[in-house]
C-alpha cells in the first residue's frame, strides 16, 4: 500500500523528508509497485541542458500494476462504470478481470493491425470504455498512445497524426454528444486525406450511422476482433520508455506533443490520486473530464485503475439531458469523490438550484476542481449546494507538462482557502521569480511560478523536438522548470494561481494559443493580419476576441458580416469548435509600437470593456489606432 497522508503532521513529515531526501522519499513510494527489475538509480537530471530520468534501469509495464497484480483481491469489483450520453441507453460496467480481459484481447488486435512496441498509436474516440481500453492496449504492448480529443478539427488531427508519425488510428463511425452526433469517421477521412503514414484505422460501431469505409486501410473494430486471443504478456518496459504522447498548445503556434514516461507518471499519478482525494478502498470516484486531455489519463484511467478503484466514465455532457445530469449519475452510483471544471460549475450554477435541489448528493464525501482558477461565487455555491457545506474541495493546480497534480489540498488534511490552491504536494519545490529570475522570498508576494526541482511525472520531451521542450520551459529562467502561470503567495504561505503570463489562453478549462487561433483566422484570404487576445467570460474564464485586419479590396465585394462568418468557419476548420471567437472586430489598424510589437496589453483591455488606463502608450507608432478600435469595440458579434 502507497505511503498515505492522514493529517497535517503527516504532511509536514513526508513534504520535509521528499524535499531533503527526495530520492529516498521516491523509492519508498515506487517499492509499493510491481516492477519486473528494480531501478538501479532513482534520479539522473539536468535543469540547465534538460534531461531527466526516474527510476533509471527499472523495468516494468504499467498495465501489469493497473490491472493484473488487482486481480488476487480485486477482480470482481469494478473497475469501469461507464454511463453513456443517452440515459436510456444502458450503463457497461467492466470489472477488473472484464477490463484485463478486454485490454489484452484489444492489444492482440493491435498487434495484429501490425502495431509494434514504440509504434505510436492515434486514439480519436467518444468517451467509450473502449478508449480507455485503447489506452491500456497501447501500454501492454509498448505502443505509445496519442490520444487527441474528439472536439478537434480534421486538419488539427491530420496535424498531430504527422507530427507524430502514427502507424494506426483507432476512431469510431460517430460520437453522440449531448443532442448531437458528431461524425467522426467523417472528419476522419478528411484528416486521413492529408496525411500518409497512417496504415490502418480501426473504427468503432457506436452508433447506426452509416459511414465509408476504404479499403484495406479501414476495418471494423468488431472484425478485428472476432479471432484475437484474451491472453496478451505484458511488454517490458523501461522506466524511462515513453508511454504516450499528448498535444497541447503554447505561445507559438503549433501545439506540442508533451511525452510522458512509464516509471515515474506511474508513482507520481497514483501517488497524489490516492493523496489529493484521500481514496479510501471502496469509494466510487467519478472525474467528468475527457480522456482527450491529460485529466482524463491521469485521473479517470491511469491514477484510479492503479489505486485499483472504481473509476465512473461519463460519455455526456453536464447539460444533457437537463442541467441535472450530474447530480442524477452521482445520486444513483453514489459517487464518492467528484472531480470537475469551474467552467462545468458555472455553467450549472447559471442553471439554477432547482437543478440540484432535486437530487441528495449526501454519498459525497471529496470535491475537485481542475483546469482553470475557480472564483469565489463557484467555489462557494460548489462547497454549499453540491458539497453541502462539509465535501472538502480541492482546487488542483497542475498541467498537461506537470502529468500530476502539484499544489492543491489534501482533502480533509490541509485547509481549503477558496480560489486557493493552497499547498505544494510531497515533492514539489515550487517557486516565484520577479522579471529578473530572482526567487522572491517570504509571504505576500507574487511573481512567475517555477519549480526547481524534479517530480518523477514531468514531461520528459517534446516530441521530435527536444530543443523546443529545452526553450519553451527551461530557458526564460535558468535552471527552473517554467509554469507559464503567474502566482500569489500569501501571508499564510498559500498559493494562488493567477492564470497564464504567456500568450495562452483558457477557454471552458481549453487551453489554446492565440498564435494558432490567429495562424487559422490568416488563412482566409480577405485577412491580412490578426490578433487574438481571452477575455473574462462568465461562464467560460476566458473567452476568445480576434481583432482582424481585412483586405478593403475584399471588404468592397463581401459584407463585414459574411467576413466574419467565414473567418469563424475557418478557425473551427483549422482548430474545431473550441476555438471559436465569441468576437471579432473588423479594424484598420493594430496598437503596434515602433518596433512592430503588437500592444496586447491594450487589446486585452478593451476585448475585457476597459477604454482607459492603458499605461505608458508613448513608444506606439500611431495612436489614433487604439481610439477607432475603442470606438467599433464589441459592437456585435
Ligand atoms: O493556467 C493553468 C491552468 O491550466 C493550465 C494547464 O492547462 P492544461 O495543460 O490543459 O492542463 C489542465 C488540467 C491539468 C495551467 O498552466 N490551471 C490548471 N489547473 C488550475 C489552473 N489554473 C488555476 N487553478 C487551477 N486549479
Amino acid at each position: 500500500m502507497l505511503s498515505k497522508i492522514h493529517n497535517l503532521e503527516d504532511y509536514a513529515v513526508a513534504y520535509r523528508k521528499s524535499v531533503n531526501e527526495p530520492e529516498k522519499f521516491w523509492a519508498t513510494v515506487a517499492d509499493s509497485f510491481v516492477w519486473r527489475k528494480k531501478w538501479d538509480q532513482v534520479l539522473d537530471h539536468d535543469f540547465e541542458d534538460y534531461k531527466v530520468e526516474w527510476f533509471k534501469g527499472g523495468k516494468l509495464n504499467i498495465t501489469e500494476n493497473c490491472l493484473d497484480r488487482h486481480l488476487l483481491s480485486r477482480a470482481d469489483k469494478t473497475a469501469i462504470h461507464w454511463v453513456p450520453n443517452n440515459p436510456k441507453e444502458a450503463d457497461r460496467v467492466l470489472t477488473y478481470r472484464q477490463l484485463h480481459e478486454e485490454v489484452c484481447k484489444t492489444a492482440n488486435m493491435l498487434k495484429a493491425q501490425g502495431v509494434k512496441k514504440g509504434d505510436r498509436v492515434c486514439l480519436y474516440m467518444p468517451m467509450v470504455p473502449e478508449l480507455a481500453i485503447s489506452v491500456l492496449a497501447c501500454a501492454r504492448i509498448g505502443a505509445i498512445h496519442s490520444v487527441i480529443f474528439a472536439g478537434f478539427s480534421a486538419s488539427a488531427l491530420a496535424s498531430r497524426i504527422e507530427d507524430a508519425e502514427a502507424k494506426v488510428l483507432l476512431t469510431a463511425n460517430a460520437a453522440p454528444r449531448g443532442a448531437k452526433i458528431v461524425p467522426l469517421k467523417e472528419i476522419v477521412n478528411d484528416a486521413l486525406s492529408q496525411v500518409s503514414c497512417i496504415e490502418k484505422c480501426i473504427v468503432l460501431k457506436r452508433t447506426d450511422d452509416p459511414v465509408e469505409m476504404k479499403a484495406n486501410r479501414d476495418v471494423w473494430w468488431h472484425d478485428a476482433m472476432l479471432t484475437v486471443s484474451n491472453e496478451c504478456e505484458a511488454e517490458t518496459m523501461d522506466s524511462e520508455d515513453p508511454l504516450f504522447i499528448l498535444y497541447t498548445s503554447g505561445s507559438t503556434g503549433k501545439p506540442k506533443g508533451v511525452v510522458h514516461t512509464t516509471g515515474g507518471y506511474m508513482v507520481y499519478t497514483a501517488y497524489t490520486f490516492q493523496n489529493v482525494f484521500q481514496y479510501e478502498e471502496n469509494d466510487v470516484y467519478w472525474c467528468t473530464a475527457d480522456i482527450g486531455w491529460i485529466t482524463g489519463h491521469s485521473y479517470i484511467v491511469y491514477g484510479p485503475l492503479l489505486a485499483g478503484a472504481t473509476s465512473v466514465m461519463f460519455e455526456g455532457v453536464p447539460t444533457y439531458p437537463d442541467a441535472g445530469r450530474f447530480w442524477r449519475i452521482v445520486d444513483r452510483l453514489k459517487v464518492n469523490i467528484f472531480y470537475t471544471a469551474p467552467t462545468a460549475i458555472r455553467a450549472l450554477m447559471a442553471q439554477g438550484l432547482e437543478y440540484v435541489e432535486l437530487y441528495k448528493l449526501d454519498s459525497l464525501k471529496v470535491l475537485g476542481t481542475v483546469g482553470e482558477p475557480i472564483n469565489r461565487e463557484a467555489w462557494e455555491w460548489y462547497h454549499q449546494h453540491i458539497g453541502k457545506g462539509h465535501c472538502p474541495i480541492v482546487d488542483t493546480w497542475w498541467q498537461t507538462e506537470t502529468g500530476g497534480i502539484m499544489i492543491s489540498p489534501i482533502a480533509g488534511v490541509l485547509p481549503t482557502k477558496p480560489t486557493y490552491a493552497t499547498l505544494p504536494l510531497p515533492g514539489i519545490q515550487p517557486v516565484l521569480l520577479d522579471a529578473d529570475g530572482n526567487e522572491l522570498e517570504g509571504k505576500g508576494v507574487e511573481g512567475n511560478l517555477c519549480v526547481k526541482y524534479p517530480w518523477p511525472s514531468m514531461l520528459r520531451t517534446t516530441w521530435g523536438d527536444h530543443e523546443r521542450c529545452k526553450s519553451t520551459y527551461f530557458s526564460t529562467y535558468k535552471g527552473y522548470y517554467f509554469t507559464g502561470d503567474g502566482c500569489r503567495r500569501d501571508e499564510d504561505g498559500y498559493y494562488r494561481i493567477l492564470g497564464r503570463v504567456d500568450d495562452v489562453m483558457n477557454v471552458s478549462g481549453h487551453r489554446l494559443g492565440t498564435a494558432e487561433i490567429e495562424n487559422a483566422i490568416n488563412m482566409h484570404d480577405a485577412v491580412v493580419e490578426s490578433a487574438v487576445v481571452g477575455y473574462p467570460h462568465p461562464i467560460k474564464g476566458q473567452g476568445i476576441y480576434s481583432y482582424v485586419i481585412c483586405d478593403p479590396e475584399k471588404l468592397e465585394v463581401t459584407t463585414m458580416e459574411e467576413i466574419k462568418q467565414e473567418i469563424s468557419e475557418m478557425v473551427i476548420d483549422k482548430i474545431g469548435k473550441i476555438a471559436k471567437p465569441e468576437w471579432i472586430q473588423i479594424v484598420r489598424g493594430l496598437p503596434k509600437t515602433r518596433s512592430g510589437k503588437i500592444m496586447r496589453r491594450i487589446l486585452r483591455k478593451i476585448a475585457a470593456g476597459e477604454f482607459d488606463n492603458f499605461g505608458d502608450t508613448s513608444t506606439l507608432l500611431d495612436p489614433s489606432i487604439v481610439e477607432s478600435i475603442k470606438e467599433g469595440a464589441r459592437r456585435e458579434k
